[in-house]
């Protein structure tokens, strides 16, 4: 992928600016989630990429990496904590690992940046919506994000082993024109079982939509199918 992302993955640990050794996991994006952003920029040739939430920006260097792979594209990043709680950590990664040019950062919330985006015409092709992950922070994330995104883009959503996180993709999955994408990916049965036994004993109540419960890894990915044509009135319970 590249020499520092392999490295990063390799021994578990980053440095600071001090050249402290960290530990970013869990926080941090795993490998196999980091694989399938490079395989759905490449594939489908996305050049307008965003995430929210950056950390110590493992997510934002494999996608950055991904443009750099494929000679285009570009990739905005929001975090209103990467100068403070994560000490510039991600930027000095993404300058470590050459990608600087690649990506622009905004130091501020993603309820404050992504209507600034959308006043200004802006236009995504992919979004990773890794942020604040409580439910209506998580909702308004994906309003913003939709508004921003073209029809045959795609949004991916962190952490989907929490309740709220799943409510918000219920939401969309009975309300809006989006569908899930299955991503193949080699992770053991036993793992799988585990992560679905942990999203049923959470609530074994839950209305389950499309098998989110089942879903291999701890992201959804969706696509945008269709533009919002809804009737002003239209709801559907989820
Ligand atoms: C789980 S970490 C992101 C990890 C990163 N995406 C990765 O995979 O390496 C969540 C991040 O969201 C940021 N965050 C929290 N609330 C936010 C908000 N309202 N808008 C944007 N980012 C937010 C935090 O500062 C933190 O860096």
């Amino acid at each position: 992928m590249n020499q520092l992302l392999d490295k990063i993955y390799e021994t578990k640990v980053l440095e600071d600016s001090q050249g402290n050794l960290i530990n970013p996991f869990p926080t941090a994006t795993p490998y196999d989630t980091g694989m399938i952003f490079k395989e759905l920029i490449q594939k489908n040739h996305l050049e307008r990429t965003l995430e929210i939430g950056m950390a110590y920006g493992l997510s934002t260097m494999f996608i950055c990496q991904s443009h750099h792979d494929k000679g285009s594209g570009s990739h905005i990043a929001i975090d209103p904590f990467q100068s403070t709680m994560w000490k510039s950590i991600g930027m000095l990664n993404i300058k470590r690992a050459g990608l600087s040019e690649k990506l622009q950062l905004f130091e501020a919330f993603s309820y404050e940046v992504l209507p600034q985006l959308l006043a200004e015409g802006k236009k995504i092709d992919f979004a990773f919506i890794d942020g604040s992950h409580q439910f209506d922070y998580t909702l308004v994330d994906f309003f913003y994000v939709d508004k921003l995104l073209e029809v045959g883009g795609y949004v991916v959503f962190d952490d989907i082993w929490m309740p709220g996180i799943r409510k918000v993709l219920y939401f969309i999955l009975k309300n809006r024109g989006y569908e899930i994408v299955v991503n193949h990916s080699d992770i053991s049965w036993k793992k799988r079982v585990e992560r679905t036994a942990r999203r049923w004993i959470q609530n074994p109540l839950e209305r389950d939509h499309n098998g989110i419960r089942f879903l291999p890894l701890n992201i959804c990915v969706l696509k945008k199918i269709s533009e919002d044509n809804r009737p002003w009135d239209f709801y559907r319970s989820f």
